[in-house]
């Protein structure tokens, strides 16, 4: 494939070093919630998948409990080995884990019936592109399904809060908006079929375990999520229950569909 593009490099440096510690946070093993938005779309037996930013795979793993074939596509190979090795466990059959960027999927235009990407979009430099491909491989029926983190509709707020999470982990660009992912969608030549908005609750000390910060990063990390309980500088909810220092992001999840196809 093409030669990466430097925040792409960043990427794989942060997420291979990470990869273990990824894996086996809850937001990366949580079946259910895979499961879930597996859930939210028509695949079924005859299904083609493509989970693009997969990581170590769960959620590919859960659209190949229902599919003919899954593919999971990303970056970190370290983490494509772990969701190959588990894969093996588990003797799946019908799911492969493929090297290569959501920048330039390597794989031919309508490809897929249903393709995903979740938790990541927040890491892209360049999420229209992003989109983009994930639009190109899609077949015309087919359905794309993107979960993340919601930004703040407010820009102070999202500053603070982009400025936290890079902090922790310097991979992090930006949450976006709902605004911004509706234009993004509108953009790219997509319809929404259906969203479901949540949160997820997190204690902050076993949130910085994902990106691996340095001491002097953990300190102003705690340090701005205590300012934020008194000031809700990040729009996040940080507040300190019987001394345990928690906070709440809130979620989105958007199944598409190509605008011409898309069912009103
Ligand atoms: C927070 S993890 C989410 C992994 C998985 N989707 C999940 O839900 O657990 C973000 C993933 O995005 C991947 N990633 C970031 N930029 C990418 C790119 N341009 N192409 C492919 N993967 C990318 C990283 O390697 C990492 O595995």
């Amino acid at each position: 494939m093409s030669s990466l593009d430097s925040h792409t490099k960043k990427i794989q440096k942060q997420f291979n070093r990470q990869a273990k510690e990824y894996a086996q946070t809850n937001q990366a093993k949580d079946m259910r919630a895979m499961a879930g938005l597996v859930g939210l779309t028509k695949t079924n037996a005859s299904s083609v998948t493509l989970d693009v930013a997969c990581g170590p795979g769960r959620l590919t793993m859960a659209f190949a409990n229902h599919a003919k074939q899954a593919t999971g596509l990303d970056v970190t190979e370290n983490l494509l080995d772990i969701g190959r090795a588990e894969a093996a466990k588990l003797e799946m059959d019908n799911i492969a884990f493929t090297y290569g960027s959501a920048l330039n999927i390597p794989f031919d235009s309508k490809t897929f019936d249903t393709v995903s990407c979740r938790a990541a979009f927040h890491h892209f430099a360049a999420p229209g592109q992003v989109l983009k491909e994930l639009a190109r491989v899609l077949k015309p029926e087919g359905e794309i399904i993107i979960a993340d983190i919601l930004g703040n509709e407010k820009t102070t707020r999202a500053a603070h809060h982009d400025a936290l999470e890079q902090l922790c982990d310097p991979t992090h660009v930006s949450c976006l908006s709902k605004t911004r992912f509706l234009t993004l969608f509108n953009e790219t030549g997509l319809d929404v079929t259906s969203t479901r908005f949540g949160s997820m609750d997190y204690e902050v000390e076993q949130w910085l375990l994902h990106g691996g910060p340095n001491d002097a990063q953990k300190q102003e990390i705690r340090s701005r999520f205590k300012q934020s309980v008194v000031s809700d500088q990040t729009g996040l909810d940080a507040r300190e229950e019987n001394g345990v220092l928690k906070f709440t992001h809130q979620t989105a999840v958007f199944v598409l569909a190509h605008a011409a196809t898309a069912k009103h």
